[in-house]
C-alpha cells in the first residue's frame, strides 16, 4: 500500500491506473479509524480494482469554536486499517497542501446546507462539498462510499453530484453501530465513562418514535417529544440541539410522518455533539 502525501503525486497515481483500465473507489475519511470506516472501505473494496482511502482533518469545514485542534489523529492506526481493508492507497496530505494561502472558490448547497446541523454549524457543508469536490478532481473515481451515519452530509453531496454532472456513482452505506446502538464515531473518545454508558439513550429514544408511530402517532412534534423525554430520563447532561422529521432526499421538514420519513438528531452529550439518524418504517 502507497502512502500519497501530495495532491500532485495521487492524481498521478490515479491517472496511472485509469490508463491500465483498472476502477477506482474512494473512500474519504478524516481519520482515527474505527469499524464505521471499515464497513465503508470492504464495501468499496468490493466495487473497484482499487481503493484510495483519504485521511484528510479538513480545516474548511470546521468553525471557529469547533474541533479543529483537537480533533483525534492517529496516522499510524490508520495506515495499518487501510492496508489490513484493502486500500492500494492513503491520501493523508499535510494540511498546508490541500488548499493554496488565497484559496477563493467554494461549492455550497445553501438551502439544504443551513437545514440540520446547517443551523448550528453555518459553514460546515461548504467545506465539506468544497473538499470532496477537490477530492473526487484529484482521484476520478469510478465510485465514492459514503456512511449514512452522516445523512445530511450525503444527501448534499448527491445534490452536487447531480447539479455539477459529476461522472461518479456516490453509495451510502448503513450506520455501524456498537453492540448497545451508539452510533460509531471518531468524537465517542471524547465521552467520559458514563456518558459513554448512558449514550446508548440516543438509539433507544428513536426506537420509542418508531414505536409510538407504529402505534398510530403521525403528528411530528408529538414524536419529537418522545425522543426528547426519553434522553431527558436516560442521559443526563444531554441537550437536544435538533430532532427533526424530515424528507429523506430534499432534507426539508414533515409535519405528518410516515414510512421513509427520516428522523435526525443531534445531541450534546456534555461537551460532545452527536448525531445520528433512522430512516422511519411502520
Ligand atoms: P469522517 O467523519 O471521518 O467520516 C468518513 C466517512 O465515514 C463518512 O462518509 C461517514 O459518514 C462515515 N462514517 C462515520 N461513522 C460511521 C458509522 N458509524 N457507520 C458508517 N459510516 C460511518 O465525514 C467526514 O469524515 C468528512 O466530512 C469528509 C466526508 C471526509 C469530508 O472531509
Amino acid at each position: 500500500m502507497d502512502l500519497i502525501t501530495t495532491p500532485a503525486s495521487l492524481r498521478q497515481q490515479c491517472r496511472a491506473w485509469r490508463k491500465q483500465g483498472l476502477t477506482i473507489a474512494l473512500v474519504p475519511t478524516m481519520g482515527f479509524l474505527h469499524a464505521g470506516h471499515m464497513s465503508l472501505m470492504d464495501h468499496a473494496r468490493l466495487r473497484a480494482d482499487r481503493l484510495v482511502v483519504s485521511v484528510f482533518v479538513n480545516p474548511t469545514q470546521f468553525g471557529p469554536n469547533e474541533d479543529l485542534d483537537s480533533y483525534p489523529r492517529d496516522l499510524p492506526h490508520d495506515l495499518a486499517v487501510a492496508g489490513e481493508h484493502g486500500a492500494a492507497a492513503v491520501f493523508a496530505p499535510e494540511p498546508g497542501a490541500m488548499y493554496h494561502p488565497d484559496h477563493a472558490t467554494w461549492v455550497e448547497v445553501p438551502e439544504m446546507g443551513k437545514l440540520l446541523c446547517g443551523a448550528s454549524r453555518p459553514i460546515h457543508f461548504r467545506g465539506v462539498c468544497t473538499v470532496v469536490l477537490k477530492l473526487l478532481n484529484l482521484v476520478r473515481p469510478d465510485v465514492a462510499v459514503f456512511g449514512e451515519k452522516d445523512w445530511q452530509q450525503l444527501a448534499i453531496l448527491r445534490r452536487m453530484a447531480r447539479d455539477l454532472d459529476l461522472d461518479v456513482e456516490l453509495v451510502g452505506r448503513p450506520i455501524f453501530r456498537e453492540p448497545d446502538g451508539l452510533a460509531l464515531s471518531s468524537r465517542n473518545v471524547y465521552l467520559t465513562k458514563e456518558e459513554r454508558q448512558n449514550a446508548p439513550a440516543i438509539h433507544e429514544g428513536m426506537e420509542r418514535v418508531e414505536e409510538r408511530m407504529r402505534a398510530g402517532e403521525r403528528d411530528a412534534e408529538t414524536l419529537g417529544l418522545i425522543f426528547r423525554e426519553h434522553l431527558a430520563d436516560k442521559l443526563p447532561d444531554s441537550r437536544v440541539d435538533y430532532a427533526s422529521f424530515v424528507h429523506p432526499e430534499s432534507l426539508a421538514p414533515v409535519a405528518r410522518v410516515t414510512t421513509g420519513t427520516l428522523l435526525a438528531v443531534a445531541v450534546f452529550v456534555g461537551k460532545v455533539r452527536l448525531i445520528d439518524n433512522k430512516l422511519l418504517e411502520v
